[in-house]
């Protein structure tokens, strides 16, 4: 299930290539800290290597977790069948979406079909039992389900934001076939993932607020490998992007209304969504990240533009501070001689260049990382490559950083 859209999913090629050239025999741990969709997962686990996934995002983990969990086939196919009748015969509907203005995103139709769908899936433990297997089949079909939802909203498809075009409305697709549609097609391709993936390797996903202990987590779990592509800077806004998904399924994670969204983002790294008391205090002349480059980079941003100079400057501030974190985390995890793979793209702060790549190479250099390999490919997957007006800048080539653990 590769093409799950995930608004910032890396191609398969990277980490099939960072495992055929570091990880080639099996049987090793590959971490991706920023997991996303689980591209990294899953080719770790096709090559025979175990595969541990971090990420803030729960909806993205959920993701992650669904495309590297093998199913039992036949439970799936009864639980399937049951499905498909259930919902053509039932009209009571326990679900209901928590959001006030749910008729501004769905016709009346969908919201009725949708809330069938999702009340029939929550049966289903009920129905067949709370086995693992049968809530692993309840997570592919809450997937399944969320893949969906864009489609039959009356928000745009072409956009990554979420919004109803007024000047373009759109008609939405039908809810019941367009889902087992669906559900043909996720069935096929987790047969095959199913058929591929030895039983001897397995994956395990955390979702975390940066709680994680990392000191701890090394006890428990020996990395030989880390492949990954962390956000970049004034990221793309995955809770906003994924907002009518989570009127539909939020509330697995407590962001099922926009007043839990929006709390949460500022916890994402490269997160815009700062407020002024946030930065009040943050002066790139007298707080600094010692990287001369950039230091004068953010006082540039902080001193020529009027509007937003200061935020903008905090938020890219915090970027490269976060990822300090991470590459101390990191330290604490990885042995000496290990590899990091990591896929970063530069980006416009303030209409001012931001050469993330080499700075994320400066300060993982004074954290215990060498550089020693670097190369870039220009991005073809369609949901980066947005116009994003000035505001993040169009970002062409994704750079591809391999350290090392000194
Ligand atoms: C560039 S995307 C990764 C995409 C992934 N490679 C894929 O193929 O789908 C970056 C990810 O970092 C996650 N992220 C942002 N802040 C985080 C944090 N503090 N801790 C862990 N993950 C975070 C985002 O939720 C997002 O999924």
């Amino acid at each position: 299930m590769q093409d799950i859209k995930h608004h910032s999913k890396f191609i398969p090629l990277i980490p099939n290539w960072g495992i055929n050239k570091y990880l080639p025999k099996g049987g090793g741990t590959i971490l991706d800290p920023f997991c996303g969709s689980g591209t990294t997962l899953v080719e770790s686990m096709i090559s025979k290597n175990n595969s541990i996934g971090i990420d803030i995002d729960p909806l993205s983990c959920l993701i992650s977790k669904v495309k590297t969990t093998p199913l039992n086939l036949r439970k799936l196919e009864n639980i399937i069948s049951w499905l498909s009748e259930s919902v053509s015969k039932s009209t009571k509907c326990k679900f209901t979406p928590a959001t006030s203005n749910i008729e501004h995103w769905f016709t009346t139709e969908t919201i009725t079909k949708l809330s069938n769908i999702r009340s029939r899936i929550d049966e289903t433990t009920t129905v067949f039992g709370k086995s693992k297997s049968v809530m692993d089949i309840k997570d592919f079909l809450l997937i399944c389900f969320s893949s969906i939802i864009r489609r039959v909203s009356k928000a745009d498809n072409e956009s990554q934001k979420t919004y109803v075009s007024h000047t373009k409305p759109k008609t939405p697709e039908e809810v019941n076939s367009l889902f087992f549609k669906q559900l043909t097609y996720f069935k096929t391709r987790i047969e095959e993932f199913s058929k591929i993936v030895s039983k001897n390797n397995n994956s395990i996903i955390f979702n975390t607020n940066s709680t994680i202990n990392f000191k701890e987590f090394s006890y428990n779990h020996k990395i030989d490998l880390v492949i990954t592509s962390p956000p970049y800077i004034k990221a793309i806004d995955y809770i906003y992007n994924q907002m009518v998904e989570l009127f539909w399924i939020g509330d697995l994670f407590e962001l099922q209304t926009q007043t839990l969204q929006n709390t949460k983002k500022k916890l994402y790294i490269g997160s815009k969504h700062f407020h002024k008391k946030d930065y009040a205090d943050f002066n790139p002349l007298t707080t600094y990240l010692s990287i001369p480059h950039l230091d004068d980079k953010l006082i540039s941003v902080f001193k020529s533009d009027t509007k937003n100079g200061h935020k903008h400057s905090f938020l890219t501030y915090k970027y490269f501070l976060d990822m300090e974190n991470h590459f101390i985390n990191m330290g604490s995890l990885l042995k000496r001689g290990n590899k990091y793979i990591m896929v970063v793209g530069d980006s416009s702060v303030s209409n001012i260049f931001f050469n993330t790549s080499n700075y994320l190479v400066d300060i993982g250099k004074r954290n215990g990382f060498t550089l020693i390999n670097r190369w870039g490919y220009q991005i073809k997957n369609r949901y980066m490559r947005f116009d994003r007006k000035g505001r993040g800048g169009i970002i062409d080539i994704d750079w591809v950083l391999v350290f090392e653990k000194e």
